[in-house]
């Protein structure tokens, strides 16, 4: 934990920053989500009360999590298609287990990820990750392509959050008392990212079934 990144915030308890954990397969896991992408196409979702969200997303694994008019939700198929989601990466599934055992989850084996697309300007306003049915495992998120800076709250809407910049490769993980706390993303700025272009791609690995 980089304690300086958190001025006002001690090592919050459960979140683990684990600083370009994931750059030696950065290039490898940009692949892998662009043929689930291939398969699955990137879709800027609305959210229940009708907007449309900035990021684009796609899923892979046992379910997506989807939004619409009738809520947030996990779907075993695509709704677009259909179809059920691409399988799994072997290489997402190895690297969420050793994250998370990293950060003290010894056996988190995700049964989907989640895959955000932000394109300069967009950004994921702060909520929690609670439509999943398996609060014990962790939430283990790679950043890849452009920086961003993450949002971390608090177990209220209301905590002012802190704010930790994300490189490519930066991995977060967090769980048990801090599973269900707030978070988001601040807007992407304009940038270039040798292997993303002008995009900034995140992975989130969950136990969602
Ligand atoms: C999320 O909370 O689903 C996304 C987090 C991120 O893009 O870093
Ligand atoms: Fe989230």
């Amino acid at each position: 934990m980089t304690l300086d990144l958190f001025p006002d915030r001690l090592a919050p308890p459960g979140l683990s920053y684990l600083p370009g954990f994931a750059l030696d397969e950065e290039a490898a896991l940009v692949r892998a989500a662009m043929e689930v992408a291939a398969a699955a196409p990137f879709r800027r979702m609305a959210t229940p009360g009708g907007q449309e969200m900035s990021a684009a997303m796609t899923n892979c694994g046992a379910a997506g999590w989807v939004s619409d008019a009738k809520g947030y939700r996990y779907a075993r198929r695509d709704p677009v298609s259909a179809l059920p989601w691409p399988a799994l990466p072997a290489l997402f599934r190895a690297l969420a287990g050793r994250a998370a055992r990293e950060a003290g989850f010894a056996d988190f084996v995700p049964d989907m990820a989640l895959i955000n697309r932000y394109e300069p300007g967009a950004r994921m306003s702060l909520h929690r990750d609670i439509d999943e049915r398996d609060f014990a495992s962790p939430i283990v998120s790679v950043s890849l392509g452009l920086p961003a800076v993450f949002l971390w709250g608090g177990r209220v809407r209301a905590d002012k959050p802190a704010r930790l910049p994300l490189g490519s490769g930066d991995v977060l993980v967090w769980g048990g008392a801090a599973r269900k706390y707030f978070h988001g993303v601040a807007p992407v700025r304009k940038g270039e990212h040798p292997l993303t272009g002008a995009a900034r791609f995140n992975l989130t690995f969950r136990r969602a079934l």
